[in-house]
């Protein structure tokens, strides 16, 4: 993972479905300025950046559109209004990514799967398109931090359903740390901290 995220900053943004970085700092200010949790919360910056790590690994199955799981990452819980049941946060997700449309660089194809994926991540066991299949698989690999280990019977993808990856993603999820390559962001990190004071 190292070495493929050290890759992923060495490379400019490109609108295709390869592993291109699809996250700003300005986005990320903005999703921040509206969270009304905390920053560095159960649901917040540090298991995002985790969701989103998974989604790169996740990315690597044929048919994953890497830059929409990227998206999932920051928009699925960023309008969070507790940080336990919250049964609308899904579409309140979804709905700022709407307002956000202009910044998020998806076509209106791929948007709609981000839109999908925010808005079914919690309530839907699956779906038939493999992208937002990955993009609940992220979220879902990241459940250790709540004290629950993930269990392959509510995983959808082949990969994510594999115990050694099944146990990659809880190891990661009991360190409650940021990563040193913050979505892709290595040279903002900093940045990043700094908008727990916003
Ligand atoms: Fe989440």
């Amino acid at each position: 993972m190292p070495v493929r995220l050290s890759l992923l900053n060495t490379m400019h943004r490109m609108n295709d479905h390869s592993n291109s970085i699809s996250i700003t700092i300005e986005l990320l200010e903005k999703i921040k300025q509206q969270y009304c949790l905390k920053w560095y919360g159960t649901h917040g910056v540090i298991h995002w950046s985790r969701v989103y790590e998974n989604g790169i690994k996740l990315a690597e199955q044929d048919g994953v559109n890497s830059n929409v799981v990227q998206f999932f990452s920051i928009f699925h819980d960023s309008r969070r209004r507790n940080e336990s049941t919250d049964n609308n946060h899904g579409n309140r997700g979804a709905q700022l990514a709407l307002e956000m449309r202009a910044g998020i660089t998806l076509s209106d194809e791929d948007f709609s799967l981000l839109i999908i994926a925010c808005r079914l991540h919690t309530s839907a066991r699956t779906h038939h398109d493999i992208t937002v299949q990955a993009c609940f698989d992220s979220d879902r690999l990241d459940l250790g931090r709540v004290g629950t280990m993930p269990d392959a019977e509510f995983l959808c993808t082949p990969m994510a359903k594999m115990p050694d990856i099944i146990e990659w993603g809880y190891n990661r999820s009991l360190i409650h740390r940021l990563p040193d390559q913050p979505f892709g962001l290595s040279m903002y990190k900093d940045r990043v901290i700094r908008l727990d004071g916003i």
